[in-house]
C-alpha cells in the first residue's frame, strides 16, 4: 500500500477593527497552525477565507459585506472554497448572517476561536454556526505571537460590563473577565525571551482589569519587574476605572509610559447620562487634573462621538469646549450609529446625517490644530525614541514612538531597530515629529 498524503487545508485570515481584533487573528493563526492547517498571503491561494470582523459601526459592518460578496465571486469560480466569519459581525448577526450571504459556510464568535478546527472541519458538510458566548474564556493558555517585531500586543482581559448606550461590545464580546496574573507574566517572559521591547496590554476596558485581589496598577507594577521589557502601554482604560492604584503605578513606575487614551465620548453631562458613560464632565476634568499633576509629562487622546440621541447644539459647543480645555493630544472621532440590540437603539436617530457629517468635520478639523500645536510644543525638546525600522517615507530615514507615543521620524540605521535613541525634535506637523539623532 502507497502512503497516503492529505493535501494541507490553506487559509488565508483578513482582519478588520480593532488592536483587540488583530491580537485574536493571531491567536486564530496559533489554532489554526497547531491543527496543521496552512496560512496563505492571497485568498486565491486559499482553500478556507476567514474575516475577522468588527461591528462597532455600521459602516465597519458595511465594509466587511462587500468584501464578502467579492468573496463569494471567487467561491462562484471554486465551489470548494469555503468562507467563514468570525468575530464581532459573526456575533452581532448570528444565524442571520447565513441567511443574508447564504455562501457563507462557517460563522463563529469570539468566544469559538479554540473550536475552530472542528468548525471548519464540520463545514465541509454543512453551513456552521458557534456564537456561544463563555463567560470564562480568556485564551490565558495560549502562547502570544512576537512576529520577532519591537512591540507585541497582549490581551489581558476580555468582554465589558460597562454597556454604554450606543455600544454593542458587551453584546458581541460578552462579560468581563481577565487572565490570572501569573499567565499575563509568563506570556510576557516570553515576549522578552523573542526580543520584544515594550508591550501593549489589551481589553475593552483594560484597566478593569482583576485577578483576586489584584488589580490594573498590581498588574502594571507586576509586569514592570519583567526583565527585558522596557516599554508597558495598555489600552483602552475606561475613566471610571482610573483608580489611585492605576494612577500611583503610572506615576512611580518607570516603565510604564506617559501616554493615557481616555475616551470621553461627550462633553456635555445631558448626553453622558444618556450614554450611560458614569462619570460626569466635572468628574472627567478633576481625573484629567490629576491625572496631569501625578505625571507631568502624560500625553492624552480621546474618543468622541458626534450626533447621539438628542445631542443639541448646545451639548455639542460643549464638547468643543471641552476639547479645547483638555487639549488633547489627538483624538479618534465618530459619528454616532445606531447599532441593534443596544439600550439606545429603539430611541433612534435625532440627529440628521447632515448635522452628523457637520459636528463630525467641526471637531475633526478643532482637533488637527491643537494636534498640531501640540506637537509644535514638542520641538527644541529631546525625546527617547525606540526605534521600529524604516521610516515608511523618506530615504535614509527610521521611525518609533516617543515615550507619549507620538511617532518621530529622523535619520539612521533600520539595523538600530529595538533600541532607544535620544532625538531633538526640529519640526512636527499635527501627526509626526522630525528630528535628529544627540
Ligand atoms: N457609534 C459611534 N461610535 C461608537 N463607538 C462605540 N460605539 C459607537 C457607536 N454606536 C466609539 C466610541 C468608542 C470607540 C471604540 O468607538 O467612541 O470609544
Ligand atoms: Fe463599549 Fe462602553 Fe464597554 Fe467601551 S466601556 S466597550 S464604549 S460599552
Amino acid at each position: 500500500m502507497g502512503s497516503h498524503v492529505q493535501p494541507q487545508t490553506r487559509f488565508y485570515l483578513e482582519t478588520y477593527g480593532c488592536q483587540m481584533n488583530i491580537a485574536d487573528s493571531e491567536l486564530v493563526h496559533g489554532v489554526m497552525a497547531r491543527a496543521g492547517f496552512r496560512a496563505v498571503e492571497r485568498p486565491d491561494d486559499a482553500d478556507i477565507v476567514l474575516l475577522n470582523t468588527c461591528a462597532i459601526r455600521e459602516n465597519a459592518e458595511e465594509r466587511v459585506l462587500g468584501r464578502l460578496s467579492d468573496l463569494a465571486r471567487l467561491k462562484s469560480k471554486r465551489p470548494n472554497l469555503r468562507l467563514g466569519l468570525l468575530g464581532c459581525m459573526a456575533q452581532h448577526n448570528r444565524a442571520n448572517l447565513v441567511e443574508k450571504a447564504p455562501y457563507l459556510d462557517l460563522v463563529a464568535g469570539p468566544d469559538s476561536y479554540r473550536r475552530l478546527p472542528e468548525l471548519i472541519d464540520h463545514s465541509r458538510f454543512d453551513p456552521t454556526v458557534d456564537v456561544r458566548l463563555d463567560r470564562s474564556e480568556t485564551y490565558a493558555d495560549f502562547a502570544p505571537v512576537s512576529n520577532g517585531s519591537v512591540r507585541a500586543y497582549l490581551s489581558v482581559m476580555r468582554g465589558c460590563d460597562k454597556f454604554c448606550a450606543f455600544c454593542v461590545v458587551p453584546y458581541v464580546r460578552g462579560r468581563e473577565r481577565s487572565l490570572p496574573l501569573a499567565a499575563v507574566l509568563d506570556q510576557l517572559k516570553q515576549l522578552a525571551r523573542d526580543g520584544t521591547k515594550e508591550v501593549v496590554l489589551l481589553g475593552q476596558t483594560v484597566n478593569a482589569y482583576r485577578d483576586g485581589d489584584s488589580d490594573f496598577g498590581d498588574l502594571l507594577r507586576q509586569c514592570a519587574s519583567v526583565e527585558g521589557i522596557e516599554r508597558i502601554r495598555f489600552t483602552s482604560p475606561h475613566p471610571s476605572d482610573m483608580t489611585d492604584s492605576v494612577i500611583d503605578a503610572m506615576a512611580s513606575e518607570l516603565k510604564v509610559q506617559p501616554y493615557l487614551h481616555l475616551p470621553l465620548q461627550s462633553g456635555s453631562d445631558r448626553v453622558l447620562s444618556a450614554m450611560d458613560r458614569g462619570y460626569s464632565v466635572a468628574e472627567y476634568m478633576t481625573l484629567v487634573e490629576t491625572l496631569r499633576e501625578r505625571i507631568p509629562q502624560l500625553a492624552m487622546s480621546t474618543d468622541i462621538i458626534v450626533g447621539f440621541h438628542g445631542e443639541s447644539d448646545s451639548d455639542f459647543e460643549g464638547t468643543l469646549e471641552l476639547m479645547r480645555q483638555v487639549r488633547y493630544d489627538s483624538a479618534f472621532t465618530f459619528k454616532y450609529s445606531l447599532r441593534e440590540h443596544t439600550k439606545a437603539f429603539a430611541r433612534g436617530d435625532t440627529v440628521s446625517e447632515e448635522e452628523k457629517s457637520r459636528r463630525l468635520t467641526e471637531v475633526i478639523r478643532l482637533q488637527q490644530s491643537i494636534s498640531l500645536e501640540r506637537n509644535r510644543e514638542n520641538i527644541g525638546h529631546t525625546y527617547e525614541v525606540l526605534v521600529e525600522g524604516r521610516a515608511r517615507r523618506g530615504e535614509g530615514m527610521v521611525s518609533g514612538k516617543t515615550p507619549q507615543f507620538k511617532t518621530a521620524v529622523f535619520p539612521g540605521d533600520p539595523r538600530r531597530s529595538g533600541q532607544n535613541v535620544m532625538v531633538r525634535i526640529e519640526s512636527a506637523t499635527g501627526h509626526t515629529l522630525m528630528g535628529a539623532a544627540v
